[in-house]
């Protein structure tokens, strides 16, 4: 074997980006009209303008598949190449099967590998490291990876502290195998850092479940502590994830961020030294869609010319559980 040979690997590349918003939109003076808010207190707190809701008759996986026919026109492949579905969702359509599997049939997609991811908003990055185990090992020649979420069905329409703060929406990336040559300079996804921290469940959590009171729930949050939670402990994932890669923190190109509130979004900037003009944020438009903000803030930046092919970017999130983690990939 060549010297050049070895250094050879393999490395999954992001090779198509799409996202979709329903086509309903809440704005915050909508809200005030619910709940005692208001439009300054929202913008103020969190930087949220509006919102999208998926109408009743959508489910979570109409959205996914809306987001991945776009990934997959992107790439310029077909449902017939996908070979792997991950779909990273806490609002499943059904409790089973997996929203993937509603996805495979929905696209037409041929017989495959296709499940689920719950990590709730961190879930995305949680995917995108599952499938690189499937893509960089040669298992996958072709995966859809898709955050995609309908929070509103978890919203309790009677509390403020939470009712304002998420919405629905999808993200999908089309991930395929690439050789590289172990560098920085190589595409794909080369580092990450995954977090759980159980012991906080109840600072976020839905009071409902299969195997406990058999409904559905509402979203229960303890929004200052998780705030403080995410602001500190996202900095060190974003560190550890740098490190995996092997580059600086400072010299990525885009820092993409789970969109949950303009405040962490510049905190977690600020603490890791990061120009505000290199931050992609969507939180205005989009507010917290959970696994999809990521997707869908690349799929932003992509769309309007910001972010490139080869540019180094950046993910991080947080979520119940509580969850965490980053990813560095080189588009
Ligand atoms: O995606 C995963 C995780 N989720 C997050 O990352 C969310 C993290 N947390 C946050 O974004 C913020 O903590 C919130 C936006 C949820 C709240 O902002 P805050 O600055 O931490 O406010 P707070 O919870 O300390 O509440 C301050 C006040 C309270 O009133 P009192 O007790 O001071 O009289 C709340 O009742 O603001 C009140 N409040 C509201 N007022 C008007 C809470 N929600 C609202 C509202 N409209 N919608």
């Amino acid at each position: 074997m060549e010297p050049d040979e070895l250094s050879q690997i393999l490395r999954s590349v992001i090779t198509g980006v799409g996202g979709h918003l329903p086509a309903n939109v809440v704005t915050n003076d909508d809200l005030a009209k619910i709940v005692d808010t208001s439009d300054e207190w929202i913008v103020e707190r969190t930087g949220i303008r509006k919102r999208y809701k998926a109408a009743d008759d959508e489910p979570v996986s109409d959205l996914a598949v809306a987001a991945a026919e776009k990934a997959l026109t992107a790439a310029g492949r077909t449902a017939a190449d996908i070979d792997l579905i991950i779909v990273a969702t806490t609002t499943a359509d059904l409790t089973f099967p997996a929203t993937a599997a509603i996805v495979q049939r929905k696209l037409g997609a041929p017989v495959g590998v296709a499940f689920d991811v719950q990590a709730v908003c961190s879930g995305f990055v949680y995917a995108l490291s599952v499938a690189d185990g499937f893509v960089a090992r040669g298992r996958s020649k072709c995966a859809l990876v898709i955050g995609a979420e309908t929070m509103t069905r978890l919203m309790d329409w009677t509390d403020r502290g939470t009712c304002v703060l998420f919405g629905d929406g999808a993200g999908a990336v089309v991930l395929e195998p690439m050789e590289g040559q172990g560098t920085t300079a190589d595409r794909g996804l080369l580092g990450f850092a995954l977090r759980a921290d159980g012991t906080k469940q109840d600072l976020l959590y839905v009071d409902g479940g299969v195997s406990t009171n058999g409904r559905i729930g509402h979203l229960r949050m303890q929004g200052n502590q998780v705030f403080r939670h995410a602001v500190v402990n996202i900095s060190e994932a974003v560190r550890a994830a740098a490190e995996d890669a092997g580059v600086e923190v400072v010299s990525v190109d885009w820092f993409i961020p789970h969109q949950a509130n303009q405040r962490i979004l510049e905190g977690v900037a600020r603490r890791l030294g990061i120009d505000e003009s290199k931050v992609i944020s969507t939180v205005a438009e989009h507010a917290n869609t959970s696994a999809a903000s990521i997707p869908l803030a690349l799929a932003q930046g992509i769309s309007d010319g910001r972010v490139k092919p080869g540019q180094l970017l950046l993910l991080e999130a947080m979520g119940g559980g509580l969850t965490w983690g980053a990813c560095v990939l080189r588009l």
